[in-house]
């Protein structure tokens, strides 16, 4: 791995349903994922976030954790419904206080806090309301994102808007499979989607217009990255393509649906003649609304599939080989992803980018000596790293880079079945265990820093 500069941040990702806990606590109103995981059937084992790590009781440790790894930044996000039980209206000053503690905490330990501002627990007040196929939604989130920024905007300077909408939008209103459990039509679907577009457009705004100190903004869709077979020019431009190539409903896992209407002000035309009959009406000046100027691509990449071009130029996805190592999720480990996603979402977008998750699920287990060994994942975040500093050398500006998780949590439908952390978390005890990762993590950061 070739150095890092030394303005490159090494962080760790959060987010509040996995980790806080407190469902019922301090004023908190219920959100749509306290509803849909809290239904038997909606879960591994039933399994919910009620508890989750109890982060909300313990984040002084979590927080103390953090600095011993020597994490430069810490990405969270801010649950709605704490912050404003019924998601408008009255804010919570019990909620607020939480996210105040623990902004200091990091603070105090050297961590620099990156808050997203929608990890997917939409209140459930609003939800009865329509949810995001309300056309008021977009308001109530920068109602929400107001309350936030002229909170929290004198410390925290790094804002994330909406966490990979092709999953809350996908699965969460269309598959049904995710919170809050929807099987919407494919036209209400597009509808959500772009009220949910709108909402991160007016949240931009409001953040600009109010924020106490410069703000650095961004938005984290998932990474839906082709990779090519090989350096074949034509196989490069291949697996570019396909990267931005929308594909037919109900597939949600593309980069160009869910980026270009932000970073571009358009939606895609393949997209759009895919779409034609279910297309939302788009409003004079929404595209204007969405496309406010960020500052950072920020993505969550996890894996790839390798794309070729054929004889006669057209492109052809592939099937991974036989035996390529999967995660316990069963992704592929596909390290060359960042190296192609970030280069091609520069390429097109043109703007620095942020790796806002990467991470791998693993069999973790504590070994009769106390420890956690977890070869699998040090050698994932050697590998994806490199990959990192590769893009980075051949020019691709790439500002930070954030492992999901900084600890095992609840993983949606999942419920604990799959540890991501660097800490290990023993769910009944509460009690965390610091992973072999997270110490070659820690000595990855301290190298660079010498
Ligand atoms: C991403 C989510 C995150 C976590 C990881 C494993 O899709 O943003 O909450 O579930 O995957």
């Amino acid at each position: 791995m070739t150095g890092f500069p030394k303005d490159f941040i090494f962080g760790a990702a959060t987010d509040a349903y996995q980790i806080e806990g407190a469902m019922l606590e301090d004023g908190k109103g219920l959100s749509v994922c306290d509803a849909f995981y809290g239904t038997p059937g909606k879960s591994w084992n039933n399994q919910n976030g009620s508890i989750a790590c109890d982060h909300y009781h313990r984040y002084l440790n979590d927080v103390a954790i953090m600095k011993e790894i020597g994490l430069q930044a810490y990405r969270f996000s801010i649950s709605w419904p704490r912050v404003m039980p019924a998601g408008t209206g009255a804010p919570n000053a019990k909620g607020i206080a939480f996210y105040d503690r623990l902004i200091d905490a990091l603070l105090a330990a050297g961590v620099q806090p990156w808050a997203t501002l929608f990890h997917w627990d939409y209140p459930l007040e609003l939800y009865k309301r329509g949810g995001w196929l309300n056309p008021d939604s977009p308001l109530w989130f920068a109602e929400y994102t107001a309350v936030v920024i002229d909170r929290f905007s004198d410390r925290i300077t790094h804002w994330l808007t909406l966490n990979e909408p092709q999953c809350f939008i996908g699965n969460g209103h269309h598959s049904g499979t995710q919170a809050p459990g929807l099987k919407l039509s494919w036209a209400e679907t597009l509808l959500a989607a772009h009220h949910a577009f709108l909402a991160h457009g007016r949240a931009v705004s409001v953040i600009r217009a109010r924020a106490k100190k410069p703000a650095i903004v961004g938005y984290a869709p998932v990474g839906c990255v082709f990779m090519p077979i090989d350096a074949d020019p034509g196989n490069i431009r291949a697996a570019y393509e396909e990267t931005f190539a929308v594909r037919p409903k109900p597939e949600v896992w593309n980069c160009a649906w869910w980026m270009d209407p932000v970073y571009l002000g358009t939606y895609p035309g393949d997209g759009v003649k895919l779409y034609e009959a279910d297309m939302p009406k788009i409003g004079a000046d929404d595209m204007k609304t969405i496309s406010q100027p960020l500052d950072c691509i920020g993505t969550n990449m996890y894996q790839a599939s390798y794309c070729r071009q054929r004889a006669d130029g057209t492109r052809e996805r592939l099937d991974h080989a036989a035996g390529i190592p999967l995660t316990t999720y069963t992704w592929p480990i596909t390290p060359d992803v960042l190296y192609w996603g970030p280069k091609f979402l520069h390429e097109r977008y043109k703007m620095p980018v942020v790796i806002t998750e990467n991470g791998m699920a693993n069999v973790d287990m504590v070994f009769r000596d106390g420890k956690v060994h977890d070869p699998q994942r040090c050698e994932y975040i050697d590998l994806h790293l490199d990959a990192v500093s590769r893009a980075m050398a051949d020019g691709v500006p790439i500002h930070g880079y954030f492992y999901w998780s900084l600890m095992d949590n609840f993983e949606w439908e999942h419920g604990y079945r799959h540890r991501f952390g660097l800490v290990h978390v023993d769910f009944e005890s509460q009690k965390r265990i610091l992973k072999d990762s997270a110490y070659r993590y820690r000595d990855i950061i301290a190298r660079r820093n010498a």
